[in-house]
């Protein structure tokens, strides 16, 4: 059976690139994903203005649909409310920081939140992997057998070579390494704004990192997108579609053996 995740990322509600995000609804229906995955920065400050602009643009896309905080969904100028419940605006206007994962024919997708209001750290835009939250993700991992297993999170679990800003995601490579022992196919994840894919893990015990562009006017390096995935029971395809002003077209592809990635990892049901 064929399944296709519709992958879009960083719209950035508030600096979004109103062109694109509008044209993304229509080439997403068009695309009849079996999954709808948005993987955070939906708002630019975690403005209520911004979360009604989002919530009223992810109504309009098909479902099921799973969404996961990024670390500009916090509040950005409210630091008390930061601070004390940095999600509560995510909570009010799209949904849970951490969803029930998705099932469907064919597929289970878990959300990692690795946005935090506020660290012991500088730098609080960086990622932080609760291990807790990462067991509950790998427990569920481990049980889906044959499934295509997505998680999404917003910040990349492992630096991405190339990149234009870190990640930074603490216990990220760890939780990274138990997903690929899991069995997990694919790790989505924003926060760069330029699409990636890379492949992490062991022989027998690895999973794919991708990474979707943004659709915001916040570019860096690559124009304006989203992902389109498609999987059978052999290959995974990764499209990376840009924005041209009018329309998306293809940006770049990459293809991977489903078989290879998944064949040694996968538990007995
Ligand atoms: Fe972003």
């Amino acid at each position: 059976m064929s399944l296709r995740i519709a992958h879009l990322s960083d719209t950035h509600f508030g600096c979004e690139n109103a062109a694109a995000a509008e044209g993304a609804v229509e080439a997403v229906w068009r695309f009849r994903p079996s999954l709808v995955v948005v993987t955070g920065d939906i708002t630019l400050d975690g403005r209520r203005r911004e979360f009604a602009a989002a919530r009223d643009w992810l109504a309009r896309l098909p479902q099921p649909l799973l969404a996961t905080p990024g670390n500009h969904d916090t509040p950005t100028w409210n630091l008390g409310l930061r601070a004390a419940a940095p999600f509560w605006r995510f909570r009010r206007y799209i949904g849970p920081a951490e969803p029930p994962c998705v099932r469907i024919p064919g597929l289970v997708a878990c959300a990692l939140n690795t946005a935090r209001g506020a660290q012991a750290r500088l730098d609080w835009s960086l990622g932080a992997a609760d291990p807790a939250a990462a067991a509950r993700v790998v427990a569920v991992m481990a049980e889906a057998g044959d499934l295509l297993k997505v998680v999404a999170c917003h910040h990349p679990l492992v630096e991405v070579e190339g990149a234009k800003v870190a990640s930074g995601v603490r216990g990220g490579v760890a939780v990274a390494r138990k997903l690929a022992e899991a069995g997990v196919d694919l790790i989505l994840s924003g926060h760069l704004h330029t699409p990636f894919a890379r492949a992490f893990g062991a022989e027998g015990a690895s999973a794919h990192l991708c990474g979707a562009g943004t659709l915001s006017r916040r570019t860096r390096g690559a124009p304006a997108g989203y992902s389109a995935i498609e999987a059978d029971g052999r290959q995974i395809s990764v499209t990376a579609l840009g924005w041209t002003g009018s329309r998306f077209e293809p940006f770049r592809t990459w293809i991977f053996d489903r078989g290879a990635l998944t064949r040694a990892a996968a538990p007995t049901a």
